[in-house]
């Protein structure tokens, strides 16, 4: 099978490095990519918001299988694109899709398929906002409508910053701040069978103790030792089928990867969020412990034959992924500074630990930094804590001026599971 991916991020490498381990690939491309996955597969040069660019890129290639990675080209209409060539594509129509471009008709579909969700407001005024904060109370929660790449979202106890935050966006989904721990469960779909994944928790904040601005992840770990075994059951029952059923019954069926962005609170499990595509950086663990070769559940779930697909296998392993990121990111990054030490990774921590490349470019024999989130250190081990220490063994070998990475990603989780209980919150 011929593959070719969509995208130029951890996630997009991720899947290049399983999909390289398959034996049944016998060819992979990717466009536009990064250094890291110029290793495994073939770059090619394509704007990946341009659907025209793709469909012809993959027709050229003869490729028999198109992922698209990131959630711009999915809102762009690229997967229609591809698939008006003929050719099939992991990932849902530009319509569907607003599943993820859209907030508030994310909302509506909860409503519609009685999904649990945070209770909100979409507000266009300031009146509006103003009237919807009070409804709700502190802490606050106010979402730009749009994509924004993970940093559209203010939760804060400041009314004066919530307003700001508000203002400034053209339409806002303002809703009630809900408790507990957050959980990304990950499911393959094609439009009718839903497959769900193994869950994952991602560090949504920029610094230790979740402190400081959202960004797009700093990292993740899977399995998650203090979730209850019924909730990928739970949450198949109340979230993913009844999503997928109901964008099938508006005649917009969703298929490609349904993530759901979960809550634990008191009261049960709520969404917070559905994004239209892998996540990232709960995808490079995620997959890390896969073992049923991918292209084929990509391939099932692009030619709406999931149904007859074997059941997932899964690595009895923990996975954890560090990301290493720009100095100033989530504000505007400082880029081109060269990265070093990934041979030592190669060299001495391989297989267990890896690094997955973010924003990187090769630049003659240098890698250079290229975005906010540089990097995705990545390592599995018998459990969390001996997934951790590779992982932060091999970024300790990783060298990038300025850099930044958090230091606890799964530190309460694999402390509580090596005590023997406890939920992460
Ligand atoms: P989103 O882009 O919707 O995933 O939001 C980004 C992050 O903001 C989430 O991962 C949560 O940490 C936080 N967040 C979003 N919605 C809520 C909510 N209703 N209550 C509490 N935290 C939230
Ligand atoms: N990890 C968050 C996201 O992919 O949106």
């Amino acid at each position: 099978m011929k593959v070719l991916v969509i995208g130029s991020g951890a996630r997009e490498h991720a899947l290049c490095h399983s999909l390289s381990l398959d034996p049944d690939v016998t060819a992979l491309h990717c466009a536009p990519g990064n250094a890291g996955i110029a290793e495994v597969a073939e770059l090619h040069r394509v704007d990946a918001l341009d659907g025209a660019a793709v469909s012809a890129l993959a027709t050229q290639l003869g490729a028999d299988l198109v992922v698209v990675g990131p959630e711009a080209p999915l809102v762009a209409g690229v997967a229609d694109a591809v698939s008006s060539a003929g050719i099939p594509v992991f990932g849902p129509s530009k319509e569907a899709a607003q599943l993820e471009g859209s907030k508030a008709f994310a909302k509506e579909i909860m409503a519609a398929a009685e999904v649990p969700t945070a209770r909100s407001y979409v507000c266009t005024s300031p009146e509006e906002v103003d009237a919807a904060l009070d409804a709700f109370g502190a802490p606050y929660v106010v979402k730009d409508d749009g994509l924004a790449a993970g940093k559209g979202v203010v939760v804060t106890s400041d009314v004066e910053a919530a307003k700001a935050h508000a203002n400034s966006c053209e339409r806002v989904v303002i809703e009630e701040f809900l408790d507990g721990p957050e959980v990304s469960l990950f499911a393959i779909t094609d439009g009718a069978t839903v497959l769900p994944l193994q869950p994952a928790q991602d560090f949504k904040r920029a610094l230790d103790g979740d402190e400081g601005p959202n960004t797009g992840g700093m990292g993740a770990y899977s399995p998650l030792p203090w979730a209850d075994p019924k909730l990928v059951d739970e949450v198949m029952e109340t979230v993913l089928q009844p999503t997928v059923d109901e964008m099938r019954r508006r005649g917009i069926p969703f298929s490609g990867l349904l993530y759901a962005g979960l809550a634990i609170t008191s009261r049960g499990v709520r969404v917070i969020e559905f994004n239209a595509r892998f996540g990232d950086p709960e995808t490079q663990v995620v997959l890390a412990r896969l073992k049923t070769p991918l292209a084929g559940v990509l391939l099932a779930a692009a030619t709406s034959n999931l149904a007859d697909l074997e059941p997932l296998r899964w690595s009895e392993d923990a996975a954890v992924t560090v990301v290493v990121a720009s100095h100033n990111y989530p504000g505007t990054p400082r880029t081109g500074d060269p990265i070093t030490g990934l041979a030592e990774v190669a060299a001495e921590d391989a297989p267990h630990a890896y690094v997955l490349h973010a924003g990187t470019r090769q630049d003659g024999d240098a890698v250079l930094s290229a975005g906010g989130r540089v990097l995705s250190v990545t390592a599995t081990g018998k459990d969390l804590s001996e997934a951790r220490e590779r992982a932060y063994r091999a970024v300790g070998r990783v060298r990038l001026d300025g850099s930044q990475h958090r230091t606890d990603i799964a530190a309460k989780a694999a402390s509580d599971a090596a005590a023997g209980a406890g939920p992460d919150a």
